[in-house]
C-alpha cells in the first residue's frame, strides 16, 4: 500500500508573518539578537498553529512556532507542555532542534511564541529503508534509554493530556459497542454501508476484548513522543534525524508509540507494519510483547476511528484524510495481530 487515498486540496488555516504583532516581532528579535528580515509559513503537519521560518540579520534562520487568536484549540497550553518537554527531556538537543527561547503578549488566548534552531530540511517523504532506520536507531534511544535517566518530572502516559485516553478501557471500539447510533456514523467510512456493517459486527467483539485491556497496556517503559508521523520528523542535508513536535512527551509503554508510529509510515509507504516492527526490533535488540501491542493497536485503532468519520474542520482540510489513511493501515495490521476479517474498502478518492 501506500498513499492510498488522494490528499485533499487545501492547506490548514496557519496565520501570515505579517499577522504578528510588531510588539511580539520586536521581543522575539531581542530573543534572537538580531532582526529577523522576513518570515515564511512553514507548512507540515495537521495543526492550524503558527509557524515560520525565519531569516535573520546574518543570514542565519530560527524556526517560530506557537498559539495565535485565531486558533481554537488550546495551543496556550500545548506550547506551554511542548516546552516543558524541551526543558525536561535529557539529552533533547541531540534529537531536537535546540530551544532558544519563547516570548507572548500575555493574553491566555493570545500570541505565544516558541524560537528553536532552524533544520535545513530535505523532504522526509517518501520513506526508504535507511530513513526508516535512521529514525528507528533514534526511538531505540528515547524508548530504551537508562531507567534511571527518565526524569521525574516527565508525566506518566496514564496522567498526560490528550494521552491518558489510550490507557483507559472507554471510547473508541468500545463506544461503538455501547452506542449504536455512533458506530452508524463510523459506517460512513465505508464505500459499502452494509459491507462496513457486516464487518463492524464480526471485528468488534475481538477489537472491544483487546481495548478492554487498555489500562493493562504493558511491556517495556520509556520516554514516548506520541505524535510520531513524518511530519513531525525531519532530515538534514547529512541525512541526520531530528524529532519534532513534543506536546505529548511522556512516560509509558514503548508500544503506545509503536501502535501508531508503525501504521503511519505505513500509510505513507509500501512497508507493512509487520516488516517495520520486525525491522524495530533487529535496531533496538528489544523483542516486543505482542499482547502489548495487541492492546496498543486496538486501542490506538479504536480512537482514530472514532475520529476519521467525523466532518472536515474548515481550518483543518488534510486531517481526517491521515486519520483515515492511518486507521486502514492500523487495521490491516489487525487483521495480521488479531485474527479479525479485513474490512472492506473504505470510500475514495483512491489513487489511480
Ligand atoms: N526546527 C525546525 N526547522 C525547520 N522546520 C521545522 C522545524 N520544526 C518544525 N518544522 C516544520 O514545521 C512543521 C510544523 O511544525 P510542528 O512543530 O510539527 O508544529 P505543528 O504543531 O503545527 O504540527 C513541521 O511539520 C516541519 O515541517
Ligand atoms: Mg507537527
Amino acid at each position: 500500500m501506500g498513499f492510498l487515498f488522494q490528499e485533499p486540496i487545501g492547506r490548514e488555516a496557519r496565520p501570515a508573518w505579517a499577522e504578528v504583532p510588531p510588539a511580539l516581532v520586536a521581543q522575539l528579535q531581542e530573543l534572537l539578537k538580531q532582526k529577523i528580515i522576513h518570515a515564511d509559513i512553514a507548512w507540515g503537519g495537521y495543526s492550524p498553529s503558527a509557524t515560520f521560518v525565519a531569516t535573520l540579520a546574518s543570514w542565519e534562520k530560527a524556526f517560530i512556532k506557537g498559539t495565535h487568536p485565531g486558533q481554537d484549540t488550546h495551543g496556550t497550553q500545548m506550547l506551554r507542555q511542548e516546552i516543558e518537554a524541551y526543558q525536561t527531556l535529557p539529552d533533547i538537543q541531540s534529537f531536537s532542534p535546540a530551544y532558544l527561547g519563547c516570548v507572548s503578549d500575555g493574553r491566555e488566548e493570545g500570541w505565544m511564541l516558541a524560537a528553536f534552531d532552524s533544520i535545513d530540511t530535505l523532504p522526509t517523504l517518501p520513506w526508504t529503508e535507511e530513513k526508516i532506520t535512521t529514525v528507528f536507531r533514534l526511538l531505540s534511544r528515547l524508548h530504551f534509554c537508562d531507567k534511571k535517566n527518565i526524569p521525574p518530572a516527565l508525566p506518566p502516559a496514564r496522567d498526560k493530556n490528550y494521552i491518558e485516553k489510550f490507557l483507559r478501557p472507554e471510547g473508541g471500539w468500545l463506544r461503538f459497542r455501547d452506542e449504536r447510533q455512533t458506530a452508524d456514523k463510523f459506517l460512513a467510512l465505508f464505500e459499502d454501508q452494509d459491507a462496513g456493517r457486516d464487518w463492524l459486527s464480526s471485528a468488534l467483539p475481538r477489537l472491544c476484548e483487546k481495548q478492554a485491556k487498555a489500562h493493562m497496556t504493558g511491556g517495556a517503559v520509556g520516554m514516548l513522543h506520541q505524535d510520531l508521523r513524518s511530519d513531525n520528523i525531519l532530515f538534514d542535508r547529512e541525512d541526520r534525524a531530528y524529532l519534532v513536535d513534543w506536546v505529548n512527551a511522556c512516560q509509558g509503554p514503548v508500544v503506545m508509540d509503536l501502535a501508531q508510529f508503525l501504521p503511519a509510515v505505513s500509510a505513507e509507504s509500501a512497508f507493512e507494519c509487520g516488516a517495520l516492527l520486525g525491522l524495530y526490533e533487529k535496531i533496538s535488540g528489544v523483542k516486543i510483547d505482542r499482547e502489548s501491542l495487541v492492546i496498543a493497536l486496538a486501542s490506538a485503532s479504536g480512537h482514530m476511528a472514532d475520529n476519521a468519520y467525523r466532518a472536515v474542520p474548515a481550518k483543518l482540510p488534510r486531517l481526517r484524510w491521515m486519520q483515515k489513511s492511518v486507521l486502514w493501515a492500523m487495521l490491516q495490521w489487525a487483521v495480521v495481530l488479531m485474527d479479525i476479517p479485513p474490512p472492506p474498502r473504505f470510500t475514495g478518492p483512491y489513487h489511480d
